[in-house]
């Protein structure tokens, strides 16, 4: 173990048990559903995915592709689920989204997964990357477990302008000297004006009211691990962990669909 995931597994424990994790607001459904499509759309196809989302948190993904297999009329043998949080409390709220046999939801370090290379064909990791001390090392192990010719959706928190970064560092200096009661006063007074995603997007989460924005609030803006990486980075890490960009969405913080290569191509 490369850093301290007590401390991360505790602070997210924290702020599971403090929102609301039974409701998924629709700005993260629509976002989860957007990612998900090649992934669903691979399953309409008849094609079989042993997925992993790797940091499930209250279990988004889980829930769209629950609902997706009781809708449509695909085999729910051509999918197996793992979903895998280092907060216990993340894994209690996905546990609680799954009706299907076809999850298996455990306690676990994205960074050190438990896993044989290529155990999976498809794994998520959605706001991962940016609370790990060693991003890089955490796409690696991304990667490992993804077969050859397999996917890995990478989201996370990039650096913004300037002026967002003075105030997101001004945020955290106070949330991280004044303590827990400053984060939530900060959460609480920016939740109403963030809009975490870029101004091209056509989701927002200020529609999902004010709890919502106040859960967005506290996991990215104040909270003392998540951190804002630089894309050209996360581009650099992902070329040199043996995948490459599938696609990228710019309209999003950073989102990619990259695919692992082949032993030859490696
Ligand atoms: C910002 S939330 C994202 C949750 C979910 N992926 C989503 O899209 O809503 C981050 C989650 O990652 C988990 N996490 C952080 N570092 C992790 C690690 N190294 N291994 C597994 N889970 C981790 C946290 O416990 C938290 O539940």
């Amino acid at each position: 173990m490369t850093f301290d995931q007590t401390k991360t597994a505790r602070r997210w424990d924290d702020h599971w048990s403090k929102h609301d994790t039974t409701s998924l607001p629709k700005s993260k459904i629509k976002i989860a559903e957007e990612l998900l499509e090649p992934v669903l759309e691979s399953m309409r196809a008849g094609n079989t995915v042993r997925l992993l989302d790797a940091g499930c948190g209250n279990g988004v993904h889980v829930e769209v592709i629950e609902r997706f297999l009781e809708s449509e009329a695909v085999d729910p043998i051509l999918f197996s689920g793992t979903a895998v949080d280092l907060s216990s409390q993340a894994v209690s709220a996905t546990q609680r989204r799954v009706r299907s046999d076809r999850w298996t939801i455990i306690k676990g370090d994205a960074i050190r997964l438990d896993f044989d290379a290529d155990a999976f064909d498809t794994v998520l990791s959605v706001g991962i990357i940016c609370l790990c001390d060693e991003p890089q090392t955490a796409i690696l192990e991304l990667v490992r477990v993804t077969r050859p010719g397999g996917y890995i959706a990478i989201y996370s928190n990039t650096e913004t302008s300037p002026i967002t970064r003075i105030g997101l560092w001004l945020a955290r200096l106070i949330g991280n000297t004044m303590g827990s009661h400053a984060r939530k006063a900060i959460a609480l007074i920016s939740a109403p004006i963030i809009g975490l995603l870029s101004p091209g997007s056509s989701v927002s989460i200020k529609d999902d009211g004010f709890s919502s924005c106040h859960e967005i609030a506290e996991a990215n803006l104040v909270s003392p691990i998540t951190r804002f990486l630089d894309a050209a980075d996360i581009r650099k890490w992902i070329e040199t962990s043996g995948a490459v960009i599938d696609s990228e969405n710019k309209e999003r913080p950073f989102t990619a669909w990259c695919r692992a290569l082949e032993e030859s191509q490696a």
